[in-house]
């Protein structure tokens, strides 16, 4: 019996995507009325799927990244967004739900985009790394500016009030992060102006 070349090279590649098997992750939003993901961070393999349970209140998961923490993921494409998830106070019945299933390897970032959550650390990660870390993610997070989400000072520990930027919503969020890793390695990140980024 012969077989063609293609077959030959398909069957490892599906032997190896079936290896591990899928792990479901349950992430409480707003349990208590907090503002918080519960876990806030989590580790997980491609195929992994993560269920949000919203809990109270109105909050969203939505997308966004390392750099900007409080603008939602637009390009290459826009981003996973579960949309506002009204919640009654009395609820009895289960939470609603909205599930993710991881597909990337690299660190994915979220927030809730209900205004000024996102400024008070409401955020959430899946395999944040050493390099980017959930604790930098929500400084920045806490540093961004609560008008209208967009980065504030690009120091991680900063708690210095945020100040309003035009620059990164323009650019965009892919733009923004690769232009503030720039800046990291030169050393020049406290010399970030909006006529810089422009
Ligand atoms: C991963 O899933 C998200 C949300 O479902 C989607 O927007 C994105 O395009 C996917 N990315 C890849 C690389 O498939
Ligand atoms: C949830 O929040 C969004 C954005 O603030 C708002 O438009 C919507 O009316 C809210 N929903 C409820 C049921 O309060
Ligand atoms: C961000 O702000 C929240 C709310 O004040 C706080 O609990 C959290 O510790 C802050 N995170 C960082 C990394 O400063």
């Amino acid at each position: 019996m012969r077989f063609s070349t293609s077959s030959i090279i398909a069957a490892p590649l599906l032997a190896a995507a079936s290896v591990a098997a899928q792990q479901s992750i349950t992430v409480n939003v707003g349990a208590g009325g907090s503002l918080a993901y519960d876990p806030p961070a989590v580790t997980a393999n491609v195929g992994d799927v993560v269920t949000f349970q919203f809990q109270a209140k109105n909050h969203t998961v939505t997308q966004s990244t390392f750099a900007s923490p409080c603008l939602s993921l637009e390009e290459p494409a826009p981003g996973f967004d579960s949309g506002f998830m009204p919640v009654a106070a009395d609820l009895t019945t289960p939470p609603p739900s909205v599930s993710f299933t991881v597909n990337v390897t690299t660190p994915l970032w979220f927030y809730c985009k209900q205004t000024g959550h996102c400024e008070k650390g409401m955020v959430f990660a899946i395999n944040p790394t050493a390099d980017k870390s959930f604790a930098a993610f929500q400084a920045a997070a806490n540093a961004s500016n609560p008008a209208d989400g967009t980065p504030g000072s690009a120091s991680a520990s900063s708690s210095a009030p945020a100040r309003a930027r035009r620059g990164p919503a323009v650019v965009g969020a892919r733009g923004w992060a690769l232009a503030l890793d720039a800046m990291r390695v030169m050393g020049i990140e406290g010399h970030c102006t909006d006529g810089l980024i422009a």
